[in-house]
């Protein structure tokens, strides 16, 4: 198995990364609202967020276009907003950028249904080699040019998965012995 971002990077990562967002929100006179796109970009929020020196408020949203290893291209909401964002500055944190599907619709829906003051996404992982739509990130932890299959922190295969604490590229064997134990748990 190939690793791809050790736990200690992300701990680096995540730290750079807020504290870029902590320069850009620290004197505006709102709250920013961080919203986690569920259920991927879960731990990547929460470790995000925790290492933001300011306050801010948390919001869920949950989408999914994926089934299995592969992107459908059909994005279904599961799961709307709580908060009031309107006139408030948002950011959208993200596990992957793949095609950009995902991103550019919910930023879309977002801007057009809550008007938020401003709309920031920031992704740990920027997959450059499957992109269909013109669609860049704000902010991104790590940029991979090979279409390679990721795993861990947030990243499942096939739901499981997604609490190792690292990123990495699962290998032949292992995806084979998941399967087995997939069918046992059906
Ligand atoms: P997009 O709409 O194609 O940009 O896909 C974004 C979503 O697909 C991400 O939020 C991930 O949940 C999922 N995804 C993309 N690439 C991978 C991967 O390599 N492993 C697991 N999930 C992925
Ligand atoms: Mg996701």
């Amino acid at each position: 198995m190939e690793t791809i971002l050790s736990s200690k990077e992300i701990k680096t990562i995540c730290k750079e990364l807020a504290d870029k967002l902590y320069d850009k929100f620290k004197s505006s006179k709102t709250i920013p609202v961080f919203i986690c796109v569920l259920k991927g970009a879960n731990p990547f929020f929460i470790d995000l967020t925790r290492a933001y020196k300011g306050p801010l408020i948390y919001d869920y949203m949950q989408l999914s276009s994926y089934s299995g290893t592969s992107t459908t291209g059909v994005i279904h909401l599961s799961k709307d907003l709580t908060e009031n964002i309107k006139g408030k500055d948002v950011v959208i944190v993200e596990d992957v950028v793949d095609t950009g599907l995902t991103l550019s619709y919910v930023k879309e829906y977002i801007k057009i249904k809550y008007m938020p003051k401003s709309i920031t996404v920031v992704c740990l992982i920027d997959k450059k080699a499957l992109r269909r739509v013109d669609f860049e990130p704000d902010y991104s932890g790590f940029v991979i040019r090979e279409n390679k299959f990721l795993m861990g922190y947030g990243l499942d295969y096939k739901e499981i998965g997604r609490n190792f604490d690292f990123v990495f590229v699962p290998d032949k064997k292992t995806v084979e012995e998941w399967e087995e134990m997939l069918k046992n748990n059906k």
